[in-house]
């Protein structure tokens, strides 16, 4: 399993050093919370803060867009240095297209599935896709409560992976901390996204160690 710390969480005037901390401490790849205030009720940041967090890091970068018309958004996401590129299947009215358009970038496309969205969203686009990310929070805000029912979520979606024979990765967002980051990576978790947990400790690196080696068990 993989770490990917949100930095939606992180303190934005000392953005850079703390990345490179949970950097130092065993982080794989960086996630990013791109809001809109339309699509969620929660107004973050664009290509810019993308584009100096890119500098920052050698790491994958991997947006997560909640944001309306994320299809007008990918060319510029692209350019700002995204690696990976997620967004919400409710939000456009041609998700192959804006997959594709993602794909033919050169950079690895994701959907993310709100608790409420059905697995069979995924029936045709599956096999275009690098990573899928559940949402085991509805997405908006850090800090809120695991949605226990993203277990069996997760479950049906590793056989469903397995069945097809695909290395599409399985992405979990929202709500992980060390009390429950072992139990997603056994359910067939790949990447596990924590925001709060690392981000609102005292002391970041520590927590993100002390996360990764319960998840790696
Ligand atoms: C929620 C975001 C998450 C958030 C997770 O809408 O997609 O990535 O940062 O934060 P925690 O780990 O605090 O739930
Ligand atoms: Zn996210």
């Amino acid at each position: 399993m993989r770490l990917a710390p949100s930095i939606l969480s992180a303190d934005f005037a000392r953005l850079a050093d703390q990345m490179a901390r949970v950097e130092e401490a065993g982080a794989q790849q960086f996630h990013l919370d791109v809001m809109d205030g339309h699509y969620v009720e929660n107004l973050t940041f664009g290509p810019m803060v993308v584009e100096a967090v890119r500098r920052s890091t050698e790491l994958p970068l991997d947006v997560h867009l909640m944001i309306e018309n994320a299809d007008k958004w990918v060319e510029a996401f692209s350019t700002a240095g995204a690696d990976m590129i997620a967004v919400h299947p409710e939000t456009l009215y041609h998700l192959h297209r804006t997959i594709m358009d993602i794909k033919n970038r050169g950079k690895q496309a994701g959907i993310a599935l709100n608790p409420s969205t059905p697995l069979v969203t995924l029936e045709e686009i599956l096999p275009d896709l690098d990573y899928i990310i559940v949402m085991s929070v509805n997405p908006g805000f850090g800090g809120q409560a695991f949605i226990r029912s993203s277990f069996d979520r997760v479950r049906k979606l590793r056989s469903l992976i397995e069945e097809r024979g695909l290395s599409t990765q399985i992405e979990i967002d929202g709500g992980i901390d060390a009390d429950n980051i072992r139990q997603v990576v056994e359910a067939g978790v790949d990447v596990v996204v924590v925001g709060s947990a690392i981000f609102s400790s005292p002391d970041p690196a520590l927590k993100l160690r002390e996360m990764l080696a319960i998840g790696k068990g």
